[in-house]
């Protein structure tokens, strides 16, 4: 399996899944990284790694259709069967998610369905919930809704902040996006009829 990371920052959860698949036993190969911007911190951090990096900047492409053509050009170009999106901060179209479909996946920093969209943190300290935390999903065309792969959850403490509790949630992204990429790469869960298929006995 080949697969390639979409980013637009710092690339944190990149790097967990870079370090997660250099183990022997990984059942895939991070073989890309694409940012939408040219100054994202993670590029840097992958080709530090040894991996290729490249930025396919939206800025200079008119249309969303044009600049998704090619980032999609870029991923066939480098036979790529899989996609991770981690931190990637562009909307993508139906036309992309379609070409990509059950071999896409993207990490958010919510329990799904709670909280879609940005300022999850703000917003679940708002809403005063006590368990918060991430979920790694396949993608699909409306944003955050796809089925759920892996979800890991975190209490909400008093006097917490925005900060606190991202980075109480980071640390639970950065061991459940290696763990849900190795699922989907063994085979043990696989999107079929628009719902996730776990295989039995793991
Ligand atoms: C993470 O919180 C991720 O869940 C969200 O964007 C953030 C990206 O952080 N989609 P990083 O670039 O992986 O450090």
């Amino acid at each position: 399996r080949r697969i390639a990371i979409l980013i637009s920052g710092r690339g944190s959860n990149m790097v967990s899944l870079i370090e997660a698949a250099r183990g022997a036993d990984f059942p895939g190969e991070i073989a890309l990284v694409l940012s939408n911007r040219p100054d994202a911190g993670g590029l840097e951090r992958a080709r530090a790694a040894g991996i290729e990096a490249l930025a396919i900047d939206h800025k200079a492409y008119s249309t969303r259709e044009s600049f998704e053509q090619a980032l999609d050009a870029a991923l066939r170009e480098r036979a790529i069967d899989f996609i991770c999106l981690a931190g990637f901060m562009r909307v993508l179209t139906s036309w992309f998610v379609g070409r990509w479909e059950g071999r896409m996946i993207n990490i958010h920093p919510s329990l799904l369905p709670l909280f879609r969209g940005t300022h999850t943190h703000r917003r679940a300290l708002e809403e005063g919930v006590l368990v918060h935390g991430c979920t790694v999903h396949f993608v699909v065309p409306e944003l955050d809704a796809g089925p759920i792969v892996a979800q890991a959850a975190v209490p909400v403490v008093p006097g917490d902040t925005e900060d606190s509790l991202a980075v109480r949630v980071l640390a639970q992204e950065h061991l459940l996006y290696p763990q849900a990429l190795r699922m989907i790469c063994e085979g043990r869960a696989r999107l079929d009829g628009g719902r996730v298929v776990f295989a039995e006995g793991w």
